[in-house]
């Protein structure tokens, strides 16, 4: 038997249902706050990701899907490929290929689809798996770097999370400061790793020399008491930085949005600066972080683009679905009723009626003239349909129509013009 392979799943009906649902509901979100859809390739090359996310990010050195992609013909070149397993980074280069500064505007651009790491799969960990997400970029002149927006983006979140009905999140905020007053916290940590170091795991060893912040990424349980002891980013942000979060933090506040400052939360990208985020959900286990995200003001010029400050985040899609299954808390709407034709020659009848009440908006579906009373009503109660419909000669006759509510087991006859008002109530 061939099956999908390792980390990657299909997703079936009904779990579907829920997928479709939280899909439809964060896009009537991102409208109402002005953000339009962006669609990027799924592949791109792989210096893309290379130098945007950071050659010694865990996600850039040991977690794409790499392959080269030989060339075919002479006027093509051998391409080194990889699966994305990221957004921002192609939101950004699309940003600068289509030359989207010339519109002096903010772009507001959101985004729904697969990503791919190869990382050891487990519960809320795949290796294809979906992000709901969205960027927040453009010139300076338009605003882009301004706490208003890392503060409206964080708001628009929690309308995002209450629309689909998720409770019970907590969401931890942190600033990791700029290229100006990185640097000395590198230089903080490479001199309180120098002592340690040699006691860590290889990941660990190298990062304390090539890039000090990624050693706070490690999730080796050895390590943990090294990095809990190391300086924290909170004190080594220049003014700039700390004028930056304490306003975004004061907006937040007057919109009364809850949060956790948590010094320790540097995400795993290389390309954050600022304000950074995260939402955990205690439903998750040990994959909790529903979502992250945060400013990435320099990472158009590291793309070779103009400057574009911006912010942004992913929502695990997966992992959210994961949460509000736990909770039970949604109720996708089900099917509205179940027409059964009943005898030989009804069911031209019945796709007829079906077809009206259809067009009309109601979601129906069809037995068969074939099937006995019993099994019409057994087949609508596995389908979850609210009513059956029956259509039989006497409703033929008469254009009114016999119509069974499952749960009470109360019958009515409901003629053929007012049936569609009738089951949609
Ligand atoms: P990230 O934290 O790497 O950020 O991913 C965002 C979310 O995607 C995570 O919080 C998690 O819910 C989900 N996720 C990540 N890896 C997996 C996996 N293997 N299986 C299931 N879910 C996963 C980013 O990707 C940034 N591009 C977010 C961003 C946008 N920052 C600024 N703009």
């Amino acid at each position: 038997m061939i099956k999908a392979v390792r980390g990657t799943r299909d997703l079936l009906p009904p779990d579907t249902g829920l997928w479709n649902f939280v899909e439809q509901k964060v896009r009537e979100v991102f409208a109402r706050y002005n953000f339009q859809e962006i669609r990027t390739p799924v592949f791109e090359s792989t210096e893309l990701f290379a130098r945007g996310v950071g050659e010694e990010t865990d996600i850039v050195s040991k977690e794409m899907f790499t392959w080269e992609d030989k060339a075919r013909a002479a006027s093509e070149k051998t391409l080194s490929l990889t699966l994305r397993p990221e957004n921002t980074a192609g939101v950004v280069r699309a940003y600068i290929e289509h030359n989207l500064e010339k519109t002096g505007l903010l772009q507001k651009l959101y985004y729904i689809g697969p990503q791919f790491r190869r990382e050891r799969p487990q519960k809320g960990r795949y290796r294809q798996f979906y992000q709901i997400g969205a960027e927040v970029l453009g010139p300076a002149t338009a605003g882009s770097e301004l706490p208003i927006r890392d503060a409206e983006v964080v708001e628009m979140l929690t309308a995002l999370l209450d629309a689909v009905g998720l409770k019970g999140w907590t969401l931890y905020l942190n600033s990791v400061g700029c290229p100006q007053c990185r640097p000395a916290y590198n230089e903080a940590l490479r001199v309180a790793l120098a002592d340690v170091k040699d006691k860590m795991c290889g990941d660990c060893q190298r990062r304390a020399e090539t890039n000090p912040l990624r050693v706070l990424d490690c999730k080796v349980p050895e390590d943990q008491p090294y990095i809990e002891a190391l300086p924290k980013i909170a004190d080594y942000l220049d003014e700039g930085c700390r004028q930056h979060f304490s306003e975004v933090r004061a907006i937040l506040d007057t919109l009364a949005v809850p949060y956790t400052v948590n010094p320790r939360m540097v995400r795993g990208l290389d390309y954050y600066s600022r304000t950074t985020f995260e939402f955990t959900h205690g439903e998750l286990g040990a994959q909790s972080a529903v979502l992250g995200g945060g400013r990435y003001d320099g990472l158009s010029e590291q793309l070779g683009g103009p400057q574009a400050p911006g912010i942004g985040f992913a929502i695990g899609e997966d992992r959210l679905v994961l949460a509000l299954q736990a909770q039970q808390a949604v109720a996708v709407s089900p099917l509205k009723a179940f027409v059964a034709p009943l005898g030989a020659g009804t069911n031209r009848h019945a796709l007829k009626l079906a077809r009206e009440l259809r067009a009309a908006g109601v979601a129906v579906d069809v037995g068969d003239e074939s099937f006995r009373l019993k099994k019409s009503f057994e087949t609508a109660e596995k389908l979850g349909a609210a009513y059956v419909v029956l259509v039989g000669e006497n409703e033929i006759a008469s254009d009114a129509f016999a119509v069974k509510e499952l749960k009470s087991g109360q019958q009515t006859t409901v003629a053929r013009g007012a049936l569609a008002e009738f089951l949609g109530r």
